[in-house]
């Protein structure tokens, strides 16, 4: 079989979905290969800024790296702009429903909400844009942590000067982010915090 019987899905046979599954499995295989292939895409996109999407994604992955954090805030750093090619209005939410399935909570929540927490940096040089939209967050565990993402990682990583690490350095963090089991509650650890900073680790980083 190369191809299913059915032209409507309520016809197929056990035999088409079991075709099809395999096929998905196998496509899933590739997810990281292809939102790398994306995050060079990334380079194509929004100018005005003095470095491409690539590099402010490459740069903030390489200040995770420098901090000593994990490969789950490493990769999230990398991919918390994805969003930025289909969706525009809530990148956010975007690049944390790529992420769910294969990283901590901790890291999904601070993808998902990081856009409010940006608002601090420019908001009050924009009408009718609110610097304190984080605050809807106030009280939530991981507020700290995503206050710490954008002041660290997202909002300084506009340098063109900055020594910034190359794709291929992280390319075998995202293979391993996302050949993990998905939805995985020994990955996901709901309500676990790690720090983005780890002053030991980072020693030895360089
Ligand atoms: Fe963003
Ligand atoms: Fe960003």
């Amino acid at each position: 079989m190369d191809k299913v019987s059915f032209t409507q899905m309520k016809d197929g046979t056990k035999e088409d979905y079991e075709f099809l599954t395999a096929h998905e499995i196998d496509h899933t295989k590739h997810t990281a290969k292809r939102l790398l292939k994306a995050l060079v895409e990334l380079d194509e996109g929004l100018s005005g800024y003095q470095i491409t999407r690539l590099g402010h994604s490459l740069q903030s992955a390489t200040r995770a790296w420098c901090d000593g954090a994990d490969t789950d805030w490493v990769v999230g750093a990398l991919l918390h702009d994805i969003g930025d090619i289909y969706a525009p209005y809530n990148h956010d939410e975007y690049a944390a429903t790529i992420l769910k399935p294969f990283v901590r909570e901790q890291v999904t929540w601070c993808v998902a909400t990081h856009g409010d927490f940006q608002m601090l940096y420019y908001g009050h040089h924009l009408d009718g844009a609110d610097p304190n939209k984080r605050d809807r967050h106030a009280g939530h565990a991981y507020f700290e942590d995503c206050a710490e993402f954008c002041e660290r990682w997202d909002q300084a990583s506009f340098d063109p000067g900055y020594d910034t690490l190359p794709l291929e350095f992280f390319a075998p963090m995202v293979e391993e982010v996302f050949a993990r089991t998905p939805y995985d509650p020994d990955v996901i650890r709901p309500g676990a915090r790690e720090p983005l900073v780890n002053p030991g680790i980072a020693a030895e980083r360089g």
